[in-house]
């Protein structure tokens, strides 16, 4: 028997699943790690809790399903992308990785901007100048820790340093590198233009692949630490997101994904590279060789939700503890009885800023409509339904682009709901399905390893080989028309306060 690994470096932990080459999972094992904030707005993890947990949970998922090590053909890797690893000379990280969702960088965005030009930054990059992305947190450790800068040998991103700790090698993959703003996105290769102007030197940078392309196999010592056997070979693998779109199978047009984890996602697959003039989703090279994929990211998604039921829900999750259910099966339960629309209730998802469609760090969380009629089971449909709305924003704009988007594909911890499945497919007027598999990046990872093992003959292949679709949920003509009367009133909410958050942040 064959088996594939796939690691996915993520925010709250590590999980590590083998699967069987029919994409089965066999064995599965999560290591968490704390996220540091030293201040509002930074957000830093340390890359060698992302490497013990790594290690820990290849380790645990050898153990505990008994395979022999040299059956394992292949690893991938995926992680939340856009951090900032910064490695000296003997290859030891120079300080805490300011990771995806630390904001401190907005004067280095300026500075970017300043040294590209605003338009030629969104040509080359497919993205205006970013906070969450890697060069302004490169630009911020060297405008503000110069000693630290300077004896930097190399810069990583989170999944790329694990596979340096398996590996020995340098090397990152075209859908991660697009997050990092050094790339020219149409040529997949690192953009000389946007490194010169920004005087960062290239030799710092990690060797490009293909997301399916065999990086460098397992060293000795790695195999000693994790129980994989020396010489397994590593493969590109990819960021988070195009990691999870090829575990859901969004690899050819007319598939798109929408996704709701601490963010929300919509995630279309492009033959050919097109990038929103006004950058309001990012068009990134895809895992897929030689083609793109587009996005747009809603910051506050599940997160709205876990917002909610910390703060609000306390006796739901007592409820649920008692019941030995998950708190989020009694919340849907309890928002499900409330009307759609809300009767007028809406709310804004922007409680960490918002990327698509304002790219606006200064945007914040809003209830609307308010009236002493509602009770908190309206507030917490009125939360989902926010972020639906969110979803809705950027599928508007997928579509705007001339994009394909005749089948939708639920995923993340919000597509277990089938309320939220249902609002979806109300809000977008098309069916939502859902697959077989649960595994996301893990899996699409998997797939990519198992691709570069010549195990699939290609990505596509390895995903008609795993993955099937399981269940499809169609819109209710009468809730799509309550939603498609309150959209525009979402829409306008935030025009009406762009200018008040921005006030509030000063
Ligand atoms: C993608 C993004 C997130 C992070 C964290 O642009 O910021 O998906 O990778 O999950």
């Amino acid at each position: 028997m064959s088996y594939l690994i796939g690691v996915d470096i993520g925010t709250s932990g590590t999980k590590t699943v083998l699967f069987d080459i029919e994409g089965n999972s066999i064995a599965s094992a999560t290591f968490e790690y704390p996220l540091y904030q030293p201040r509002l707005g930074w957000a830093e993890q340390d890359p060698d809790d992302w490497w013990e947990a790594s290690a820990a949970g290849i380790r645990a998922v050898i153990d505990k399903s008994g395979v022999n090590p040299k059956d394992i053909k292949g690893v991938g890797l995926s992680g939340q992308m856009h951090g900032l690893v910064l490695l000296d000379a003997d290859g030891k990280p120079l300080r805490k990785s300011i990771i995806w969702c630390d904001q401190r960088t907005e004067r280095e965005c300026e500075e970017m901007t300043e040294k590209i030009g605003a338009e030629r930054i969104i040509e080359i990059t497919s993205n205006p100048a970013l906070t969450g992305f890697t060069a302004s947190k490169i630009l911020w450790v060297r405008n503000n820790e110069p000693e630290i800068y300077a004896k930097a040998a190399k810069i990583l991103l989170p999944k790329d340093y694990i596979r340096y700790k398996l590996t020995g090698e340098f090397a990152t993959e075209v859908s991660d590198g697009s997050g990092m703003q050094l790339m020219d996105i149409k040529n997949r290769t690192w953009s000389d233009e946007v490194l010169e102007k920004l005087d960062i030197d290239k030799f710092l940078l990690a060797k490009m692949y293909e997301s399916c392309e065999v990086t460098g196999e397992v060293t000795s010592a790695a195999a000693e630490k994790t129980g994989l056997a020396a010489g397994t070979i590593v493969v590109g693998g990819a960021g988070d997101q195009a990691a999870c779109a090829v575990g859901n199978g969004i690899v050819k047009t007319g598939v798109v994904s929408s996704t709701i984890g601490t963010s929300g996602v919509v995630f279309a697959h492009m033959d050919n590279v097109q990038i929103d003039k006004h950058g309001r989703v990012h068009t990134f090279c895809h895992a897929v060789p030689d083609k793109w994929h587009v996005m747009g990211v809603t910051q506050g998604a599940g997160l709205s939700l876990k917002w909610f039921r910390d703060n609000f829900c306390l006796e739901e999750m007592r409820t649920a503890e008692g019941m030995g259910v998950d708190p989020y099966y009694i919340m849907d339960k309890q928002a499900e009885r409330i009307p759609a629309g809300c009767e007028g209730l809406i709310y804004l998802p922007y409680l960490m800023g918002e990327r698509t469609p304002h790219l606006d760090a200064n945007a914040r969380g809003v209830f609307f409509g308010l009236s002493a009629a509602h009770g908190k089971y309206d507030m917490l449909r009125a939360v989902m339904e926010g972020v639906a709305y969110s979803l809705r924003d950027c599928m508007e704009i997928v579509r705007e682009m001339g994009i394909d988007t005749t089948e939708v594909r639920a995923s993340g911890g919000g597509g277990k709901s089938k309320l939220w499945r249902q609002m979806q497919a109300d809000m977008f007027g098309c069916n939502i399905n859902t697959i077989n598999s649960s595994e996301g990046g893990a899996l699409g990872v998997a797939i990519l390893a198992g691709v570069g093992a010549g195990i699939y003959k290609s990505v596509p292949d390895g995903c008609d080989a795993t993955i099937k679709v399981v269940s499809s949920m169609e819109p209710i003509a009468e809730n799509s028309k309550v939603y498609d009367k309150y959209y525009p009133v979402y829409q306008n909410i935030y025009s009406g306060l762009k200018e008040q958050f921005r006030k509030i942040a000063k």
